[in-house]
């Protein structure tokens, strides 16, 4: 099981569980050792996938009371890892381990102007800030970007609460975000905080630095499961230790090796610390980089990546040079 070594872990009772969009529930649990959480913080919850017990962050949506209760919601994937669908199978009385509220992705107050960006479920990391920045009285958008209405949480709930500084960006509707329009439009005393799927915040990312925008106004939170590909079991090895493994569709690298017998280093579990980093010996396929931690050009390099996230896949190849599975040779530290 992987753990935090700087987390306070206590138990917790569900006591309010509900579907909030399309295949997202909002869990509201009561800690036994309640702390008030800030904006951008996150819960590790341990998750029971078949008798092995794995830890899962889930960002903190709101607090009451100093604590008391605080609410997650969770985004049930069509390629869960098993977490998810633990998490949705929780009902009212459940008990369950988690830890106190951690913090990586703190609101920084006196800024001129913000953005605040969520795509998808990227939204439960950032809708408290907005939630501090209207209270404060600061200026600020609230860019929200999803498929379709039904799948986009709280969407209504922030409508009333930020008025037109909520703008919505539904795909299905024709009215998908310009990234190049946002990022070129923001003036550099801007703070913008972004949360959700990797293609979104890459993009981003990359117009950011195009703009020549200041990279410490540009501030994120990864979740770490979305790639530029759908994930595909694969084969990892590590020749010096013996080990092959296959890598399911639904579990992690890290997780499979870790399931295999190998000693693994890492902090995160979030494509952000590059503590997992592993150095890729040999490869037939193509890596799907989905980490946050790499540039740019490591990510082209190929020669290393953060096995708690990133996969290795055939899509990017003709067929009839991968045929079959992927495999990768790779060396831990
Ligand atoms: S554990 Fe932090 S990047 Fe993998």
């Amino acid at each position: 099981m992987a753990a935090n070594s700087s987390a306070v872990w206590q138990k917790g009772r569900v006591v309010e569980v509900r579907d909030v969009a399309r295949d997202i529930r909002r869990i509201v649990i009561e800690p036994d050792a309640p702390v008030r959480a800030a904006p951008g913080t996150h819960v590790d919850v341990v998750v029971d996938l078949n008798g092995v017990r794995e830890v899962r962050s889930y960002s903190v949506v709101e607090t009451h009371d100093d604590g008391t209760r605080l609410a997650l919601s969770v985004f049930r994937t069509r390629t869960s890892r098993g977490g998810s669908v633990f998490m949705h199978a929780l009902a009212e009385g459940d008990v369950v381990e988690l830890t106190q509220p951690m913090q990586n992705f703190p609101l920084r107050v006196g800024a001129a102007r913000y953005v605040i960006l969520a795509g998808g479920i990227g939204v439960t990391a950032v809708l408290g800030m907005a939630r501090v920045l209207a209270k404060l009285g600061a200026d600020y958008r609230f860019v929200y970007v999803g498929r379709s209405r039904d799948a986009m949480a709280y969407l209504d709930e922030l409508a009333a609460e930020h008025g037109d500084r909520l703008e919505a960006h539904v795909s299905a509707e024709g009215s998908a975000l310009d990234v190049r329009a946002l990022v070129g439009g923001l003036d550099p005393d801007t703070e913008l905080y972004m949360c959700g799927p990797i293609r979104l915040m890459d993009a981003v990312r990359r117009t950011w630095q195009d703009f020549g925008l200041g990279l410490p106004s540009l501030r994120y939170e990864t979740f770490g499961n979305s790639g530029w590909f759908d994930p595909e079991e694969f084969v990892v090895r590590i020749p010096r230790l013996g080990i092959e493994t296959v890598v399911p569709q639904g579990r992690s690298m890290l997780e499979a090796l870790e399931a295999a017998g190998a000693d693994m280093m890492f902090d995160c579990r979030k494509g952000e610390c590059g503590l997992c980093e592993v150095e890729v010996l040999e490869l037939s396929g193509d890596i799907d980089h989905r980490d946050v931690f790499y540039s740019e050009r490591q990510q082209q390099a190929s020669a290393k990546m953060c096995c708690c996230v990133s996969r290795v896949t055939t899509a990017k190849s003709a067929p009839h040079r991968n045929p079959g599975r992927a495999v990768v040779s790779i060396e831990v530290s």
